[in-house]
């Protein structure tokens, strides 16, 4: 079967560093994900999408919450058969968007229109054009692995035969089938997101939303994840729309990728566009053995441009800084106290660094 795909636009695909990721590297392109470069049409549109939690008023010593607007004025064009992803640090509003998209949120202005329906008035037909996976699934937590991926199947308007037999189908696809008697709720964290995956898939829809997928899971079940989602844009030009935390991942399997940070979009492109941005940069990463040595006056120097991380400083330098950076703390006073270090190309983190997101904040989770 096909594989994901070079980026649109840069056509590379690679392992980054050592942490080459079994799900993405031996990826290459294909028609669908050539599909939407030649202008393909769009299958979600976003404008002006706004969202504004009110603040909540704090009793008998809870503390207040000031209001949050958790999607500001955000505009998206999804294209038919394109794997895009949302990508920002915790709180930055991928949630409440997808949930905006998914007919499950009303926004406190904006359009949404998917596949010609206007979701915002008619949040119930979402359901009929799209499969989304929450973040949070525990609604099917008491049901098996085999009753969750067929009362899906039913909902979506199956008969009860061929409810079966895509359930059937989709959990050996998924490798899921030897616990298919199980109930959710004994199952293991990634074994249960798996069964979350596999009853969206069943009573197929042009459009998955898919909100972190894969968190929990072993590169095993990631790999069977995104081979499904492969097939089923292949076989059936899906769409899918993906929320990540995972750079690699992102890397590997995003056509295009849309950067939020505080509700905003701050960037749109294909992570090889979004890449070039930050080209002629170096990323250093600086792993003290304990405390950075800040009595070296040059380590101290460096201080107010580094993004700590415990023991691990990062900079974003350019080429000729780098050099200089790694030639005092190699050489000078600094060794002594120094563990680790590496060299490397930037990664989406690093654009999204660069590009003024939240400060000092990555975007992998811990
Ligand atoms: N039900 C809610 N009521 C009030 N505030 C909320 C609610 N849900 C989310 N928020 C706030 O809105 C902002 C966006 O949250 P959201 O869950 O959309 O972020 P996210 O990007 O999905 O984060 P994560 O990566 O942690 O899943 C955060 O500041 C969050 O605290
Ligand atoms: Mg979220």
């Amino acid at each position: 079967m096909g594989g994901w795909g070079g980026f649109a636009g840069g056509g590379v695909t690679r392992g980054r560093g050592g942490a080459v990721d079994p799900v993405g590297s031996s990826l290459v392109s294909t028609r669908a994900a050539q599909g939407f470069r030649h202008g393909g049409d769009v299958v979600c549109a976003v404008r002006g999408l706004t969202k504004t939690y009110p603040a909540v008023r704090g009793r008998r010593g809870a503390p207040a919450t000031p209001e949050i607007r958790a999607t500001d004025d955000v505009g998206l064009d999804i294209r038919r058969g394109e794997i895009f992803g949302l990508l920002g640090p915790n709180g930055a509003g991928k949630s409440t968007l997808v949930r905006q998209l998914t007919g499950l949120m009303r926004p406190d202005r904006g359009s949404v229109e998917i596949l010609g329906h206007d979701i915002v008035r008619h949040p119930e037909r979402a359901a009929r054009i799209l499969a989304y996976l929450g973040q949070e699934s525990s609604a099917l937590d008491e049901l098996t692995v085999s009753l969750a991926a067929e009362t899906t199947g039913r909902l979506r308007g199956l008969d009860a035969r061929r409810a079966r037999a895509e359930r059937d189908d989709v959990l050996d696809e998924l490798g899921l089938t030897p616990i298919a008697g199980r109930p959710l709720r004994k199952l293991s964290g990634g074994q249960r997101r798996l069964a979350c995956f596999a009853a969206a898939l069943v009573g197929e829809r042009p459009l998955l939303v898919l909100d972190e997928p894969t968190t929990g899971m072993d590169p095993v079940a990631r790999r069977a994840v995104w081979s499904a989602v492969d097939r089923r844009r292949a076989e059936h030009g899906t769409t899918v729309l993906l929320v990540t935390h995972n750079v690699i991942e992102a890397e590997t399997v995003l056509d295009r990728v849309a950067v939020l940070d505080r509700g905003r979009v701050i960037a749109c492109d294909s992570p090889a566009g979004l890449k070039e941005r930050v080209a002629g940069e170096v990323r250093v990463d600086l792993v003290w053995r304990e405390a950075a040595p800040l009595h070296v006056p040059e380590v101290a120097a460096l201080r107010d441009r580094v993004v700590e991380s415990g023991r691990r400083w990062t900079l974003r330098l350019a080429p000729e800084e780098a050099r200089a950076v790694v030639a005092t703390v190699t050489g000078g006073a600094a060794f002594a106290a120094l563990d680790d270090f590496t060299l490397a190309t930037p990664s989406l983190e690093d654009v999204y660094l660069a590009l003024g997101g939240a400060v000092r904040q990555g975007l992998v989770k811990a």
